[in-house]
């Protein structure tokens, strides 16, 4: 299949949840949809986002919806359902990048959880991705697809990742059900699973700089992915070009996840 890059999405209305700032994953993907064509509804989690949200969507992604979702709590999460409804009636993709921990829990020994961050940490981190699915599937009348983003903290033990790697790998069962329940409706569901990339979510990881330090060391590419070539992955799979492709998860890491030590 041929497809011009400038037009790749074009007609497609797409959700991007999880932009808090200009380094987010989430605003490096939704400037990548929007050079494909995309319409965009950005949603983001309080009054404490939507400044910084507003000003980067009017300069850089003029005429985008914005939208406040905290994902914990449901009646924004029918709010969201709503506006969408209402406002474009129809939705062809959504990119779930968006994650939390308390800083506790991503520090020293993973034995030493505690049951209430280890729940928040599954709440917002993995239940979230079923929380939107649930409600904006209907909207998804033509088919779409659902991409979230994990790391690979999932599989493997990444020192003080703790909690979220163990939210991680409940996230990626959750695309493999989800792409079960939905494929017959022509909703497609993956996963990107993204290199180390410096972000506000990631500088809440003790030594974070060490991380990146021995990863870029060991890659098979001896270089760091970019947030810009995690969002061309993420541009694949909102495309035509992974029609084939559900219930997967696809590495944008430079090729860290196939070393042994
Ligand atoms: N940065 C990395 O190294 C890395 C690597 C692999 C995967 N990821 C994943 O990428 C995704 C995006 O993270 P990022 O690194 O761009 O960091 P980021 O801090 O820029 O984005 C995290 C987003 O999560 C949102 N969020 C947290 N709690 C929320 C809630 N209750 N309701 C709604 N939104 C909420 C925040 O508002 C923020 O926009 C996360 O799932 C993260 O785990 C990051």
């Amino acid at each position: 299949m041929q497809m011009n890059l400038e037009k790749m999405l074009a007609g497609k209305k797409i959700l991007i949840m999880g932009v808090a700032n200009q380094r987010s994953i989430a605003w490096a993907i939704a400037k990548a949809y929007a050079s494909a064509g995309a319409d965009l509804a950005f949603s983001y989690q309080n009054e404490r986002f939507k400044g910084k949200v507003e000003r980067l969507v009017e300069n850089e992604i003029p005429g985008s919806l914005l939208i406040p979702c905290d994902v914990a709590e449901d009646g924004d999460l029918e709010n969201l359902s709503a506006v969408l409804q209402d406002q474009w009636g129809v939705l062809h993709g959504i990119v779930h990048s968006l994650a939390y921990a308390r800083k506790e829990e991503l520090d020293g020994m993973f034995v030493n959880t505690s049951r209430e961050g280890f729940l928040l940490a599954q709440n917002i981190s993995a239940y979230s991705l079923t929380a939107v699915s649930k409600r904006l599937y209907p909207l998804m009348k033509k088919g779409g697809s659902i991409i979230t983003l994990t790391f690979q903290g999932s599989e493997r033990v990444v020192p003080n990742y703790n909690v979220m790697g163990v939210a991680k790998a409940a996230l990626e069962a959750s695309v493999r059900y989800l792409a079960s329940d939905l494929g017959s409706m022509g909703i497609r569901v993956n996963a990107v699973s993204a290199g180390p990339i410096r972000t506000i979510s990631a500088k809440g990881v003790k030594d974070f700089n060490r991380l990146l330090e021995g990863v870029e060391e060991k890659t098979p590419l001896r270089r760091l992915a970019g947030a810009n070539e995690v969002a061309d992955t993420a541009l694949f799979l909102a495309s035509d070009l992974s029609s084939a492709v559900t219930g997967t998860v696809l590495f944008a890491d430079c090729g860290y996840h196939i070393m042994g030590a």
